[in-house]
């Protein structure tokens, strides 16, 4: 597989080349001057239309990423990870979280799985023994059900989360439930999670008597007294395992007719991305125009601005998934990398964030390139939405304006219209962003599936709390 660094493919000269003639553009100039910029500057994936003409690109710096991206032989990796090869080096593991969700052709195991999950499920939501459910997991084993279950739950059961180790948070999860009556979920992958094994521990403490499990670990999970295993595979990474048995405490929230949809909105998003050449492939110009914006204009950070009350928290979710996964310096050679990888992902709920951090998006020394996510289930909403992007890209043009009422403009955004919320659009999303990272990853050179970065802060805290250190 090619492992040749970026910076030594032709095309990315010229990309810094053809930056430098980017200097003085400005995307009002850049509208003014042609008004089907709009037309131009779209692409449709299943559910969603992606609008990036507030970027400030043009036809031929497109040419040139793509270039960038068949001279790092991004369809070969393309199709490695489709097809479940071993791409995650440093472990000897596959990435093939797209198998999760792959149906029919999905793997024995995972359709079996899926079925355990179906009967455990259904019996939970129909049977009513359970009136709390609580999820236990941090990272990859928290984040995904929990925005899963905040964007789609149907009500029909309290589902709540606990991540941190602070008591408090277990104490707000389980505020008010009784110890019989309440299902505890632990998820973790290794089953070894210091903050996840000493919530479990107290939740036994408090009384709870009803454990299943999603591990991979499964002596672990006997031992804990787990009454129910679902499995977790070596092959899918924790940020990519929502799709799994993982997404169990959501399915229990939205119903596992939802979840079925969820998993087959990521299919449709996979279907896209395998089958579509690069310039109309959704989540590779994601990726592209952030490696533009990052390595070639050099932002820094990047906003996720979710404007629907049911993704307020998919900024966190991304933060996982894109610094988790390509926040690198090491390429997949064991070289130092001579140029910037992911980028700080931050963002919010955009109808909230507009009334805090968006005066610094608008009139702060940083540019910051900024994801709009839109459902159009709203009209103001969208309406808002609309006009923060019109105001990052237009600015202000009254020269009489004293210059504390003056909008630069020039900050680049995008758009990502959805016509609703609903589980399969919610997969959709999901797996735009994910393919995102990966083609970002092979276009760096790193490996996105591992997570070194994480394990030395947890070795030392652990000699710190022995006394060791
Ligand atoms: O410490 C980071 C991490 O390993 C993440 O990669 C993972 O999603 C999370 O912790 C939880 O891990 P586990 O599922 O093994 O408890």
């Amino acid at each position: 597989m090619n492992t040749r660094a970026p910076t030594e493919c032709p095309s990315w000269a010229q990309l810094a080349q053809h930056a430098e003639s980017w200097r003085g553009v400005h995307l009002r100039a850049l509208f003014a001057a042609d008004r089907a910029r709009s037309l131009q500057f779209v692409a449709d994936a299943p559910g969603v239309r992606y609008d990036y003409s507030r970027q400030r690109l043009g036809a031929l710096t497109l040419r040139l990423l793509a270039h960038l991206a068949a001279e790092r032989g991004f369809a070969e990796w393309r199709e490695a990870l489709l097809s479940g090869s071993k791409i995650n080096s440093t472990e000897n593991r596959a990435a093939w979280h797209t198998a999760l969700r792959a149906g029919n052709s999905a793997p024995a195991e995972v359709r079996e799985t899926l079925a355990r999950m179906r009967g455990l499920v259904e019996g939970v939501r129909s049977k009513k023994q359970y009136k709390r459910i609580v999820n236990l997991g941090t990272g990859g084993s928290d984040l995904g059900p929990r925005l899963l279950a905040d964007a789609l739950s149907d009500g029909a059961l309290d589902v709540r989360f606990a991540a941190n180790v602070d008591p408090r948070d277990l104490g707000r999860a389980l505020e008010g439930a009784q110890p019989a009556s309440t299902l505890i979920v632990v998820v973790s992958k290794t089953f070894t999670t210091q903050e996840t094994m000493a919530n479990a521990a107290a939740a036994k403490q408090w009384g709870a008597r009803n454990f299943f499990a999603v591990s991979s670990n499964v002596e672990a999970a006997k031992a804990f007294g787990a009454t129910e295993i679902l499995p977790m595979w070596d092959w899918v990474g924790g940020r990519f395992s929502v799709w799994s048995a993982v997404g169990f405490a959501a399915a229990c929230a939205m119903g596992f007719d939802a979840f079925q949809e969820f998993l087959a909105g990521g299919r449709d998003t996979d279907e896209h991305f395998a089958r579509e050449p690069l310039e109309k492939n959704v989540p590779v110009l994601m990726a592209l125009i952030g490696i533009w914006n990052a390595n070639f204009l050099a932002s820094p950070t990047h906003a996720v601005l979710a404007y629907s009350n049911a993704l307020r928290l998919l900024p966190a979710y991304l933060q996982q998934l894109e610094m988790e996964s390509n926040g690198k310096r090491v390429d997949r050679a064991g070289r130092l990398v001579e140029y910037a990888t992911a980028p700080i992902l931050w963002g919010g709920e955009g109808a909230v964030s507009q009334h805090s951090f968006h005066q610094l998006l608008h009139q702060g020394t940083h540019v910051v390139p900024a994801d709009f996510i839109d459902v159009a289930e709203d009209a103001v909403l969208s309406a808002n939405l609309r006009a923060q992007a019109d105001a990052l890209a237009h600015g202000t043009e009254d020269d009489k304006l004293p210059p504390h009422k003056q909008y630069p403009g020039n900050r680049p955004s995008s758009m990502l219209y959805f016509d609703k919320v609903t589980a399969r659009n919610l997969g959709r999303l999901i797996a735009l962003y994910e393919h995102k990272v990966f083609t970002q990853g092979i276009l760096w050179n790193i490996n996105s599936f591992d997570q070194f970065g994480v394990e030395l802060g947890k070795a030392l805290a652990k000699k710190i709390l022995t006394g060791e250190r």
